[in-house]
């Protein structure tokens, strides 16, 4: 039986009411991440995971630029508009879509992705321990040195950033009322605390960008931050240390996305 946040995302394909799931244009940050990874691994050889892919449209731009790309998500719903929209793709190798969980066991072998993007989907995971678990598994089917890229919404989010609300554990949870969805919202230190270790920071992008939500202007504020799985390694308090170095730069130096 369905839990009622997957009932709310087979609605919300059913009716797309969220830019994410209208759109077909790849989100604002893949060609950020398209970059970041391509310094690391070569696109032709390497396998990437769409986590929460939707509609697919970020799985056909990664799997345009060479990458063997694998979505999950557990709405039925997204995975006929996936199947749709990469049909018409001309690439070698097709996206292929495994309906599933992303807060349980990920359905693929250890170390089987170069690389995974989550984008605008974490924001699912509302608590810490969901958020727990999917790091171990995620650290689990990426390769040590693997790639993690998540895109999230921020509390300067002009459109859902004042509707933010604490929750028990400190955490900055808002209802998207349109959809009656309650999401996460995170900031890139958090991101941090939450994923490292085994994770470290690569690299990192504030986008903000104008987007029109129910005939209003809104200043769209999210974030991108690309990760690399240190799992395997031996745990020591270095790359800690790091990342909360970098954390303290990266928030002194924001950019404005071009789109
Ligand atoms: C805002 S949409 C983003 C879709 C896609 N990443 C994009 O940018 O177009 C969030 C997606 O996460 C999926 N999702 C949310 N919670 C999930 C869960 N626990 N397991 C699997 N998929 C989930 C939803 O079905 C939805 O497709």
């Amino acid at each position: 039986m369905p839990s009622a946040v997957q009932s709310i995302w087979e609605q919300e394909y059913a009716k797309p009411g969220l830019p994410s799931s209208q759109r077909a244009k790849p989100s604002n940050a893949s060609p950020f991440v398209l970059h970041a990874l391509r310094a690391r691994v070569v696109p032709a050889s390497a396998r990437l995971l769409d986590i929460g892919c939707g509609s697919g449209r970020n799985a056909a731009y990664f799997a345009n630029a060479g990458f063997e790309v694998h979505g999950i998500d557990f709405a039925a719903a997204a995975k006929r508009k996936f199947e749709d929209s990469v049909s018409r793709l001309t690439v070698e190798r097709r996206p292929r879509f495994v309906l599933g969980r992303i807060d349980r066991i990920l359905p693929f072998d250890t170390a089987y992705f170069d690389a995974a993007i989550c984008f605008t989907t974490l924001e699912n995971l509302t608590d810490d321990a969901h958020i727990e678990n999917f790091k171990r598994e995620l650290a689990r089917v990426l390769k040590p040195d693997g790639l993690f890229a998540v895109y999230f919404l921020t509390p300067d989010d002009e459109f859902y950033g004042p509707r933010v609300k604490t929750g028990p554990n400190g955490e900055k949870i808002v209802v998207a009322e349109d959809i009656g969805l309650t999401q996460r919202v995170f900031d890139g230190c958090e991101i941090l605390r939450l994923f490292a270790p085994p994770f470290s920071l690569d690299c990192s992008r504030d986008f903000s960008f104008e987007d029109i939500r129910f005939g209003v202007r809104y200043i769209r504020h999210l974030k991108a931050m690309v990760l690399m799985n240190s799992a395997g390694e031996r745990a020591s308090a270095e790359p800690v240390h790091r990342t909360v170095t970098l954390c303290r730069r990266n928030r002194e130096n924001r950019h404005d996305a071009d789109n």
